[in-house]
């Protein structure tokens, strides 16, 4: 078979210590993947840009909890009831296959499909296992949670969280008290998840155990203006929308005000996440013309959802895969947890100004119930004073004490109108989810910064990982032209000089200098500091750059604060020496 592009990424990944399949020397498990020591460090600077966007700029606090939940957690949250795909087996090799997957060329929407219409499907077209050509098995649905037992021999049930969320939502009351009670608030995390995937064969695509970027941003459900728009709005962003996408027309450039003044983006806190998340797939290198925000259409929404936008990158071998998915949560989760947990899960809004109403209210009359009522008259007071002006009809009213119906006669309480002035509301927040999934954002930024050069005059090309230098695992290679002493003693002196400045760098002397230089290209070095014979007589070096392959020479003792600001993008590579032809 061909190698297309995601071979030739995977393979350089798996050469160059980017990602290795898990538990290799055992034959490897689908679905796990380990990031070699330049793939763990490029994660970890993708990690950090996105720690600076929503963590330092936005102010949205990180937070770290247990990824075990309690059963409570993820009933209330849904998962334990709904969170599944549909699974067909094949009868002969019993391999499990995602039954929608198995009748995407035949079915137009399928994974809004129910078990028994795929299984009707899957009979209808006479599809076979894709492995063995054997008969599938009827289609039902698979809970994706990976469960397991808290406790030496407990029956309590645990769950590896499916999404880091939920964490986040059950902490909602400690959250807004170190907040101090206001809204809009967000708070972050960033942390493994765990999804039992039917059959992942998408490398880091698709997951078992994977790394998400969340923030819950907690809003007004009234007011989902966001304070910071303005300063946004006019930023154009590559949108196709639900009535877009039925009609089959092209994706429309528009400002994200055009968009929310349209209606198309259904508020300002959305469009603002999109904006942030548009910020961060350019900073961490996902080329700009493959990557487009996708509206969710109606039916494709989850269950707690009533706008959605999947921030989708293009891929040689998948096509358009989501990395990012940006929700308005609503008050689901919320009420869900306070439900359940029967906890208190609003906040007390003041109004700017208090309102003054006039309301039709029961006065219980105390001489008269505390003879009668005695132990219970407490409790028959509250539940009269509760009462709705609607209620009062008649002669009577019924009310419910202690969980009996109890009988109240109309001498017992008197109607009056009264004026009162309210200061404020108890209001279930709204959720604001953009939801980062950072194994496959690293994914797009291998695939979509890899590319394979012909050199002119020469028989060999070269593979460059055009890495952004804010990202690439190693920023600088310092490389002497010969193992000779002379050469190596300073070589090793800017190696340390760049390590005192905190650059990750590589001091590497063994092959030719073309073989080096393609080694670092390879591995997505962008610049690399070569000493030669020169400069033990001018005491300067060679700056390469890595994608115009242009030289400039810089004198060596400014070399590290240089190669620092070229690599934090302070200064441009021109401006960092004199140029050599
Ligand atoms: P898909 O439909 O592709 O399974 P999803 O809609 O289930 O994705 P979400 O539930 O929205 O994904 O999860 C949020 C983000 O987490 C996704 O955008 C993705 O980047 C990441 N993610 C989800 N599942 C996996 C997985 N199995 N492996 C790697 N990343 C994942
Ligand atoms: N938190 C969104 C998701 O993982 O589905």
């Amino acid at each position: 078979m061909d190698m297309d592009k995601y071979d030739s990424v995977m393979e350089l990944a798996k050469r160059r210590g980017y990602l290795w399949s898990s538990f290799e020397i055992y034959g490897g498990t689908a679905g796990f993947y380990d990031y070699g020591p330049l793939g763990a460090m490029l994660k970890r600077r993708v990690e950090n840009i996105w720690r600076d966007i929503f963590v330092i700029n936005e102010g949205y606090y990180e937070i770290e909890v247990p990824t075990i939940g309690i059963e409570d957690v993820f009933v209330a949250s849904g998962h334990v009831g709904g969170f599944s795909d549909p699974l067909s087996e094949c009868q002969k090799c019993h391999e499990s296959f995602r039954a929608d997957h198995l009748v995407e060329d035949v079915a137009s929407n399928p994974d809004t499909l129910s078990s028994d219409e795929l299984s009707d499907i899957i009979q209808d077209n006479n599809i076979t296992c894709p492995d063995c050509g054997g008969k599938l098995g009827d289609v039902y649905e698979f809970n994706l949670m990976f469960s397991t037992k808290i406790g030496p021999g407990s029956k309590r049930i645990g769950y590896l969280r499916p999404e880091t969320a939920q964490g986040m939502f059950v902490d909602f009351p400690r959250l807004l008290r170190f907040y101090r009670e206001k809204l809009p608030f967000g708070v972050t995390q960033i942390g493994k998840a765990y999804r039992n995937e039917i059959s992942p064969r998408q490398g880091v695509i698709r997951l078992r155990e994977f790394t998400q970027a969340e923030a819950e941003i907690f809003v007004d459900p009234r007011d989902k203006t966001h304070p910071g728009f303005d300063s946004i709005r006019d930023h154009v962003i590559n949108l196709y929308s639900d009535p877009a996408q039925s009609s089959g027309t092209e994706p429309i450039e528009m400002s994200l005000g055009e968009a929310v003044e349209q209606g198309i983006i259904a508020h300002q806190f959305l469009a603002y996440a999109i904006e942030l998340t548009h910020q961060f797939l350019l900073r961490v290198g996902v080329s700009r013309q493959r990557m487009r925000f996708r509206q969710h259409m109606k039916d494709e929404m989850a269950h707690y959802a009533v706008d959605c936008w999947d921030a989708e990158i293009l891929s040689d071998r998948f096509g358009w895969v989501e990395i990012v998915g940006i929700a308005d949560r609503t008050d689901y989760d919320l009420n869900a947890h306070s439900t359940v947990s029967k906890t208190d899960l609003s906040v007390y809004m003041e109004y700017d100004e208090p309102k003054v109403i006039e309301r039709i209210a029961v006065k219980p009359d105390m001489s008269t119930i505390g003879p009668v009522f005695k132990g219970k008259a407490k409790a028959v007071t509250q539940a009269l004073k509760s009462l709705d002006a609607g209620d009062l009809t008649g002669d009577e009213v019924i009310i419910e004490v202690d969980g009996e119906q109890v009988t109240i006669p109309v001498d017992m309480y008197q109607v009056e109108q009264v004026r009162e002035t309210i200061r404020g509301e108890n209001i279930v927040p709204h959720v604001i989810e953009p939801s980062f999934g950072i194994d496959r954002t690293i994914y797009a930024i291998l695939e979509h910064a890899y590319r394979e050069e012909e050199l002119k005059g020469e028989d060999e090309g070269r593979i460059v990982l055009g890495l952004k230098s804010e990202v690439a695992p190693v920023q600088a290679a310092v490389l002497p032209l010969l193992t000779r002493e002379e050469l190596m003693g300073p070589a090793r002196g800017i190696e340390s000089a760049l390590k005192r400045k905190g650059v990750m760098v590589a001091y590497d002397d063994s092959g030719t200098i073309g073989r080096r230089y393609r080694r670092n290209d390879e591995i997505g070095t962008p610049y690399s500091i070569t000493v030669d014979y020169d400069t033990l007589e001018d005491s300067t070096v060679t700056i390469r750059d890595r994608d115009s392959m242009k030289q400039v020479r810089s004198p060596i003792d400014t070399i590290a604060d240089v190669v620092h600001d070229l690599v934090h993008g302070h200064i441009r590579f021109e401006d960092a020496g004199t140029p050599i032809e």
